[in-house]
């Protein structure tokens, strides 16, 4: 219906953090918040979708209405990922998923003997890239942050992971991209691409959905 333009339709959507364990007690991660991913599986619901919320270590609720399921590192957001997107219309991947973990996880507490520590890191899945290469891949968006050269490397990003969409936003812009409560998007696609400004993380997920119904309905037509 005109109101429920994704009714029928399931999407997975993964946002948020991953923690990379250095030892029992110590991680990496990063600044996101999950509120963009979360605003779109919210709004997705609104909709009419199904939606299945991967998400890594976020305070926020549950949108009502959405499956969640809460991981922490990158190697269990891959495996939470691929068991839920078999059966899936649409992948969005909104998620901060750490590039690195430690090659090894220390059993215990690293002491602070030493003046310096080096540490060595080895490269996580990406989960991403390995549902855009399933046989039957859903539709697939990602994010990419940006400190510089946002446009090229979006379209790299694109084109490397063989993704429908990708959703950039220019993380040195203040007061946008990485916990807070806006954001603005540069989205490219194949052919084509649109430049959402600045707005709550709430209308923007809105905005970003309709977009993506378009280019999806256009490719199942
Ligand atoms: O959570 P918030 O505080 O609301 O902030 C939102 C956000 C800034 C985190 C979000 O808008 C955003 O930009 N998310 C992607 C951040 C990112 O790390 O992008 P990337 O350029 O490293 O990764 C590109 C794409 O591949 C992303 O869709 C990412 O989810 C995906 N990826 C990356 C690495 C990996 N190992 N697996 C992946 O799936």
């Amino acid at each position: 219906s005109r109101e429920q333009p994704l009714a029928g339709k399931s999407l997975v959507i993964t946002a948020g953090p991953t923690r990379e364990s250095l030892d029992p007690v110590r991680f990496i991660s990063n600044h996101s918040s999950g509120k963009m991913g979360f605003a779109i599986a919210q709004q997705a619901l609104a909709l009419g979708a199904k939606v299945t919320l991967v998400a890594g270590p976020v305070n926020l609720p549950t949108p009502v209405g959405a499956s969640r399921i809460n991981v922490e590192s990158a190697d269990q957001m891959l495996e939470a990922v691929m068991s839920q997107v078999a059966n899936s219309d649409i992948f969005i991947a909104t998620a901060a998923v750490a590039d690195y973990r430690a090659s090894d996880i220390a059993d215990n507490k690293i002491k602070k003997n030493a003046d310096t520590l080096t540490l060595t890191f080895v490269k996580n899945p990406d989960i991403l890239k390995t549902v855009a290469g399933l046989p039957n891949p859903p539709f697939c968006v990602g994010f990419a942050a940006e400190s510089q050269n946002v446009e090229a490397y979006a379209q790299k990003k694109l084109a490397d992971k063989k993704l429908d969409m990708i959703a950039a936003n220019d993380i040195t812009r203040a007061g946008l991209g990485f916990n807070s409560d806006a954001n603005a998007l540069h989205v490219f696609w194949k052919d084509g691409s649109v430049e959402l400004p600045p707005q709550p993380k709430t209308e923007l997920a809105l905005a970003l959905l309709n977009l993506i119904n378009e280019r999806y309905q256009l490719q199942h037509s």
